[in-house]
């Protein structure tokens, strides 16, 4: 059966794709708490694109605004028994036509580098995701990105890449091998805040403060310097 996509800001159902979806895929130290999702919906910030076969969620994205005109792919989540048949590709595909029609102008994910974390069979395969979203024309920007401590008290989260899903043409610099710093910047700061005073994100905002920021295609993630090991 085809699953339908809908929109979600039904907290019962969002309680749902929490625990079903996102609570199984990732690991706690990348999965933000579910009064965020239920706050961030309500207030209009976070936008939940679910698919459903037979009554029950099989896929989730989740999406938030960053800062005006770019937004992060926060979350994209398929149930473990229905990996590989095309539900992932098609929620994927409905937040780029999304972004493309709403006047985003960068579209961002944080993926894991697949040469700093070896995955699970729950929580997938790094060098797996990073193809997924390079075939659809990800690429990643030119930072030693390190995930923000997701809760007050946790620790940062080194060796990530911060992918461009989407850049519209008024963004890219370079013919199209560089982005837009400032806005890059601005991006960052949201995601990794300015109070931390951590070594690793202290570098990565020093990193992504230039007047343009290099996005090689995802495939090239190889010639993106990483986060050093540790400090
Ligand atoms: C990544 C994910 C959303 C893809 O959804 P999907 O419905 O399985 O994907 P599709 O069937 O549309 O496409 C298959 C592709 O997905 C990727 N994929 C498949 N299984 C995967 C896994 N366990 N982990 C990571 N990526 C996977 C691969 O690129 C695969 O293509 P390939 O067989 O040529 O390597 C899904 O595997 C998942 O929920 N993984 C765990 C959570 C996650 O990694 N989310 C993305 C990070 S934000």
């Amino acid at each position: 059966m085809t699953a339908g996509l809908r929109q979600v800001v039904d907290d019962a159902e969002l309680r749902r794709i929490y625990d079903g979806l996102l609570v199984p895929s990732f690991p706690a130290s990348e999965l933000v708490g579910l009064s965020w999702l239920l706050d961030g919906v309500a207030r209009g910030r976070a936008h939940v694109v679910s698919a459903v076969a037979d009554g029950r969620p099989v896929g989730a994205a989740v999406t938030e605004e960053l800062v005006p005109g770019a937004r992060l792919l926060s979350y994209l989540a398929v149930a473990p028994d229905q990996r590989g048949t095309g539900v992932g590709s098609r929620l994927l595909d409905s937040v780029l036509e999304e972004a493309r029609g709403d006047g985003t102008r960068l579209l961002l994910a944080e993926v894991e580098r697949p040469d700093r974390h070896a995955g699970s069979a729950q929580h997938g395969d790094p060098a797996a995701r990073v193809r997924f979203y390079a075939r659809r024309g990800a690429r990643v920007l030119d930072l030693p990105y390190v995930q923000a401590p997701i809760r007050a008290g946790a620790e940062p989260v080194p060796g990530m890449l911060l992918l461009v899903l989407h850049a519209e043409p008024g963004v890219l610099r370079e013919g199209g091998a560089a982005v837009d710093g400032p806005l890059v910047a601005a991006a960052v700061e949201e995601l990794v805040g300015t109070e931390l005073d951590d070594p690793w994100l202290t570098d990565l905002r020093r990193a992504a403060r230039r007047r343009v920021v290099a996005a090689p295609p995802a495939s090239d993630w190889r010639t993106v310097a990483a986060s050093v090991e540790r400090w």
